[in-house]
């Protein structure tokens, strides 16, 4: 894999816009500040992707909360899930008790939010919902539907945003699609 020197040229189309990201973040964090309002929020944001939605969705948040982390293994450096989800970091706090809501970059087979919630289920949180940034709707088992979902996209891989291929372009501020030349195609 070759990265330009200025990312923004390894990219193809811009699919959502800085700007459109972040006022779509702003009507989420009015919507989940409604609806936890008196609850005891904690927050579960999802590394690595998930970092930068989570940053942005938190500071919006006017309630009083807890942010907590955990990584799971996905993809490694292809573009296919695997269907293998492994934990790699456990939360650090007890969630007993507590209206967690799950902060994740994308959904895409939806095999990783489905292993999450049965896992977090079973210690007993008052309350356990998702919150999804991008959702590629494909045909699968309607096992997660995410409460909060900031875009629906087409099926291609993305970058930016927190969302990687091979561990780069996190720190893209809007989300887009990369050049097939990126991965070593269509040249
Ligand atoms: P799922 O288990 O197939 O739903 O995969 C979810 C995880 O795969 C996400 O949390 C991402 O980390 C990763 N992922 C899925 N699609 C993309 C993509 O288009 N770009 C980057 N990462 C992706
Ligand atoms: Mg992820």
């Amino acid at each position: 894999m070759t990265v330009s020197n200025n990312m923004h040229d390894d990219i193809e189309e811009v699919l959502i816009t800085e700007d459109v990201l972040q006022a779509r973040v702003t009507s989420l964090a009015a919507a989940i500040a409604e609806d936890y309002r008196g609850k005891d929020l904690l927050l579960v944001g999802i590394l690595r992707g998930a970092i930068m939605f989570m940053v942005d969705l938190a500071k919006r948040l006017p309630l009083p909360l807890d942010i907590d982390f955990m990584a799971i293994s996905s993809y490694g450096d292809a573009t296919e899930s695997s269907g293998v989800v492994r934990i790699l970091k456990d939360l650090d706090e007890d969630i007993g008790g507590k209206d967690v809501l799950i902060v994740e970059d994308i959904i895409d087979t939806g095999l990783t939010l489905r292993y999450l919630m049965e896992y977090l289920a079973r210690r007993n949180p008052a309350s356990l919902t998702v919150c999804a940034l991008l959702d590629k709707h494909k045909d699968r088992d309607k096992v997660v539907e995410p409460a909060y979902l900031g875009f629906r996209i087409p099926d291609r891989f993305v970058v930016g945003y927190g969302l990687d291929y091979a561990q780069k372009y996190r720190n893209l501020p809007y989300i887009g699609v990369l050049k097939p030349s990126v991965y070593g195609q269509g040249e």
